[in-house]
C-alpha cells in the first residue's frame, strides 16, 4: 500500500499539531507543520525590523531565509514540543511560540508572495508522500490532492482555553483574556484574508474535537487513514 499524503487544517488551537505528531508517529510517516515556517520567518522579520506590511522585502527575506523542521528530542518531548525548529541554523523551536510571533505570522502570512515561497518549500518537503502536514491552506492550496483531508475544529472558548493553559504551563503571564483576543484577532485575520484563506476543502472530513481529547482524536482519525487506505486498494483492484 503507497504512503499517503494526510492534509490537517484548522484554526489556532483546534489541535493540529497535537493530532497529526499523533497520528504521524503511529503510521511511521514524516509530521510537518507548516504554521512554524510562517512563524519562524516572523521571528526573522521583527528581530530585523522588517515591516509586515512590506511585501517586496519579505519575500526577499523568505528567499534568504533556511527553515528547518525536525521531530523534537526526547527530552523535549517530554516537555510537550511537537516539532523542532531552525532558522538559518539556529534553534529557535521555543522562541517562535508567542504572542507576539503568532501575530506577525498571521500578518506576514496574509501577503501572496511570501506564501508562494513558503508553498514551494512545503510541496517539495512533503513530494514523497507519507507525510501528514498541517496548517490553514493544505487541503486547498499546498496538497490539493491529498488522499486524506481532515478539517480539525473546536469551539472558540476551548481552543482559547488550551492555548491559556499551555501558556500557563510555560509561565507565561497572559491573561486567559488576552489569549482569546490574540486567537480571535488572528482566526478573524486568517479566515478573512483574500490570498488562501482558512477554508474547508469541499473533500475535507469535518472533525470538532471540542468535547474531546488528543488521544481519542488521534484514534479516531487514525480510524479515517484505514478507511480511506482500504477504499484506495479497493479502487486499485477494481481498476486492475
Ligand atoms: O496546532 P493547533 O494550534 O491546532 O493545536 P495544538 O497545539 O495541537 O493544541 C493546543 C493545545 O490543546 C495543546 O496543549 C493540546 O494538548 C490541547 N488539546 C486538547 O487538550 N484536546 C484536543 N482535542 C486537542 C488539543
Ligand atoms: O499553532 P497555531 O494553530 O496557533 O498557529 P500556527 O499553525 O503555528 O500558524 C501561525 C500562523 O501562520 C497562522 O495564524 C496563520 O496566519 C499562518 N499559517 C498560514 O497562513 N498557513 C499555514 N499553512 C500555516 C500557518
Amino acid at each position: 500500500m503507497d504512503k499517503l499524503t494526510i492534509a490537517i487544517d484548522g484554526p489556532a488551537g483546534s489541535g493540529k499539531s497535537s493530532v497529526a505528531r499523533s497520528i504521524a508517529a503511529t503510521l511511521g510517516y514524516l509530521y510537518l507543520d507548516s504554521g512554524a515556517m510562517y512563524r519562524a520567518l516572523a521571528l526573522k522579520a521583527l528581530e530585523r525590523q522588517v515591516p509586515l506590511s512590506d511585501e517586496a522585502g519579505l519575500a526577499q527575506l523568505a528567499k534568504e531565509t533556511h527553515i528547518g523542521l525536525e521531530p523534537p528530542t526526547t527530552e523535549q518531548e517530554r516537555a510537550g514540543i511537537k516539532n523542532r525548529v531552525w532558522l538559518d541554523g539556529r534553534e529557535v523551536t521555543e522562541a517562535i511560540r508567542t504572542g507576539e510571533v503568532a501575530q506577525a505570522a498571521s500578518r506576514l502570512a496574509t501577503l501572496a508572495r511570501v506564501r508562494q515561497i513558503l508553498v514551494a518549500e512545503q510541496q517539495r518537503a512533503g513530494a514523497g508522500g507519507g507525510v501528514v502536514m498541517e496548517g490553514r491552506d493544505i487541503g486547498t492550496v499546498v496538497f490539493p490532492r491529498a488522499e486524506l483531508k481532515i478539517f480539525l475544529d473546536a469551539s472558540a472558548e476551548v481552543r482559547a482555553e488550551r492555548r491559556w493553559k499551555e501558556r500557563q504551563e510555560k509561565g507565561d503571564a497572559m491573561t486567559l483574556d488576552e489569549v482569546r483576543k490574540e486567537v480571535r484577532e488572528r482566526d478573524k485575520r486568517d479566515r478573512e484574508r483574500e490570498v488562501s484563506p482558512l477554508v474547508r476543502a469541499g473533500d475535507a472530513i469535518l472533525v470538532d474535537n471540542t468535547a474531546m481529547g488528543v488521544e481519542e482524536t488521534a484514534r479516531l482519525v487514525i480510524m479515517l487513514v484505514r478507511q480511506r487506505q482500504e477504499e484506495l486498494t479497493r479502487a486499485t483492484r477494481r481498476d486492475a
